[in-house]
């Protein structure tokens, strides 16, 4: 039977009878198959008898645009009861008031991962997503969290906030989850109108067309991102919309001049107000 906690005394004292290890899996809700893996993953790495807990908290503060929040899906009693299918222990569920005072003012910054892609396209949104996820680390204090190499740009900044602040846990990253036709799942997928969910998988081939230019040995960002840009735009539609696409190394996230080592090439695209993200690891051959 899964517990409902709806605020950090609940889930303190919930914390005092959980058998460990325990894992967290901190999520915004709207849960699709990509967040179910990471479910199972989580009790797969604990086992039978340690405590898997899933956190379900649209957290404002990392929104940068005020319609993409209001328009979050929040299907809670469906997340619930696929949370409950899935074997959780305990649902973190707070309102926003029982996270952040009114006059809240702390933040994490972090300044060189996020200088690129969707730090540089979404301003706060890292703070946001960091602030969150360490208040969430030391109100569970989870020997392990998993988070999705979809999100990687957040997964290397997690990563990073670990490593910089010695936070005692684990991060396990999991394998991006896709549709068969390679639409990266995401909670803002259901939002496409059919015309843009029939396109998306633009995205995906675009990244892979790019890709394939590293069996030659192709070293040249520029070549790379033109073969992208041109997939992404050819005979597209007209609320489709480039946010960023770009070329950066694997560690640092920064621009490259060369390709000589694994590097990530990632895109945001718009499909009208719907932001979609993916990118694809590329190792010239
Ligand atoms: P959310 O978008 O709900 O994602 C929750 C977790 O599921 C993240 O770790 C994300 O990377 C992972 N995920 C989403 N789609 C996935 C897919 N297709 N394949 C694999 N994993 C996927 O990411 C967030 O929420 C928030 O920023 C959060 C970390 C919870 C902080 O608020």
């Amino acid at each position: 039977m899964i517990a409902r906690l709806p605020d950090v005394n609940s889930v303190r004292k919930s914390l005092q009878t959980s058998p460990r290890p325990l894992v967290l899996v901190p999520t915004m809700g709207a849960l699709h198959e990509g967040h179910l893996q990471l479910i199972r993953a989580a009790r797969e790495k604990v086992g039978p008898r340690g405590t898997v807990a899933v956190s379900i908290f649209v957290n404002p503060i990392q929104f940068d645009r005020l319609e993409d929040l209001k328009n979050y899906p929040q299907p809670l009693e469906e997340d619930l009861a696929l949370c409950e299918k899935e074997g959780v222990d305990l649902a973190f569920i707070p309102e926003v008031s029982s996270l952040y005072a009114s006059d809240h003012s702390t933040l994490v910054t972090e300044s060189l991962l996020t200088k690129h892609l969707c730090g540089a396209s979404r301003p706060g949104h890292f703070e946001g997503v960091l602030t969150i996820v360490l208040k969430l680390f030391h109100i569970f204090q989870p020997d392990v969290a998993i988070f999705g190499n979809k999100d990687f740009q957040q997964l290397a900044l997690i990563r990073r906030m670990v490593r910089d602040l010695d936070l005692p846990l684990e991060i396990m990253g999991h394998p991006t989850v896709r549709e068969l036709d390679g639409l990266a799942l995401s909670s803002r997928n259901r939002k496409l109108t059919d015309e843009h969910r029939t396109d998306a998988p633009r995205i995906r081939r675009a990244l892979l067309a790019a890709r394939d230019l590293a069996v030659n040995g192709e070293q040249s960002p520029a070549v790379y991102l033109d073969a992208a840009r041109r997939h992404l735009l050819k005979e597209t539609l007209p609320d489709f919309k480039i946010d960023y696409l770009e070329l950066v190394d694997a560690e640092a996230l920064q621009p490259v001049s060369k390709v000589t080592s694994a590097v990530t090439l990632a895109t945001a695209c718009f499909y009208g107000p719907v932001r979609l993200i993916d990118h694809i690891g590329i190792t010239p051959g």
